[in-house]
């Protein structure tokens, strides 16, 4: 099990977190159409492998989150994208979810599925080269949500998941992301989310999961998308910390934020708060998709020849996410 741990350790090494580029087919589908590219497999690739190839790889990615079709590419050099990545020296990882689906009997939420053969398609992703895993359970706020079903049973999920996942020698990413959608105000996602990772923990520790060779991707607390509520990053990052320590072990190494459809700009500074205040021995980092792709996707879709420029701007934003890792970050910083 020490051999999960030491995976953890490098994949949130001392300025490193992780890049999601797990993205389905369907979601970079939205997201490349958004900027006016025809989704393609080689346009996929092309755009992963700009970012896979860049500089900042080295220095601030300890980690990349492939999906299913990326995994099995090989890029333009030839090499397999798996090798690609550690030769860069950042670790593979797998989005190891089918995708998170209507729960039975209610007519909104929804239950992450992909349990079901999964041990044979975890022994292909470690052939493959992958040596962690993702699987991300999603929850609405709103009066009545989320229920205890749906609590209950994402949570009994991500633990048979986490507890495969380390059978075949691989560190699993616990992702329950309490989404931003919504009216709601901070306090009610800080109640809400601390209640789902508990429930979370629960069950990790029913299924005899080893916690130091996990790693936990959680949302921070922040008001709902659509409530009209200010928040100060102070606030934001007072509120995620507390949460945190609330609910979670104090064997799990590492959190590491999803962006959740926060700007680039507001994920990175409010990441850089919560480390000014972390007073715990939880390595704080990002496991971001969005606020470290959305600038340099916009860039590249102008020109997708111009790979230079595109890794130009990903390098910055990497490099933005890697300073506010260590509270290092400032404002000023992003106009360098
Ligand atoms: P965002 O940072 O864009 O929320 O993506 C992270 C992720 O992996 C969602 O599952």
């Amino acid at each position: 099990m020490n051999e999960l741990n030491n995976i953890v350790k490098k994949i949130i090494g001392k300025g490193k977190g992780i890049l999601a580029a797990d993205e389905s087919t369907g979601t970079m589908t939205k997201r490349l159409e958004s900027v006016g590219v025809t989704s393609t497999s080689k346009n996929r690739l092309l755009f992963r492998e700009t970012l896979f190839s860049s500089d900042a790889m080295k220095n601030y990615i300890g980690g990349v989150i492939l999906y299913d079709e990326t995994i099995k590419q090989s890029s333009l050099s030839k090499k397999k994208i798996p090798e690609l990545i550690f030769n860069t020296g950042a670790i593979p990882g797998i989005k190891v979810d089918t995708g998170a689906k209507i729960l039975a009997n209610s007519s909104e939420e929804k239950i992450t599925e992909g349990l079901d053969g999964l041990r044979d398609r975890l022994l292909e992703y470690y052939k493959l080269g992958a040596r962690f895993t993702k699987w991300r359970a999603v929850y609405i706020i709103s009066e009545n949500y989320p229920s205890k079903l749906s609590i209950y049973s994402n949570a009994h999920a991500l633990a048979r998941y986490a507890a495969l996942v380390q059978e075949c020698g691989m560190v699993p990413i616990i992702e329950p992301e309490v989404l931003m959608d919504g009216n709601h105000g901070a306090e009610e996602c800080f109640n809400k989310t601390s209640e789902v990772i508990k429930k979370c923990y629960d069950e990790l520790l029913k299924h005899k999961v080893d916690l130091k060779g996990t790693i936990l991707k959680p949302n921070m607390i922040l008001p709902g998308s659509e409530s009209k509520k200010n928040i100060t990053t102070k606030k934001v990052a007072e509120l995620t910390l507390k949460c945190l320590k609330i609910s979670v072990p104090t064997e799990v190494p590492g959190i590491t934020f999803l962006s959740g459809g926060q700007s680039e700009i507001d994920a990175t500074k409010n990441l850089n708060s919560i480390n000014l205040i972390n007073d715990t021995n939880f390595v704080m980092t990002y496991s971001y998709g969005r606020a470290l792709q959305q600038s340099a996707l916009k860039f590249w879709s102008r020109d997708i020849k111009n790979i230079e420029g595109t890794q130009k701007i990903f390098n910055h934003r990497a490099k933005m996410c890697s300073l506010a890792s260590q509270g290092n970050w400032s404002e000023s910083l992003e106009k360098n």
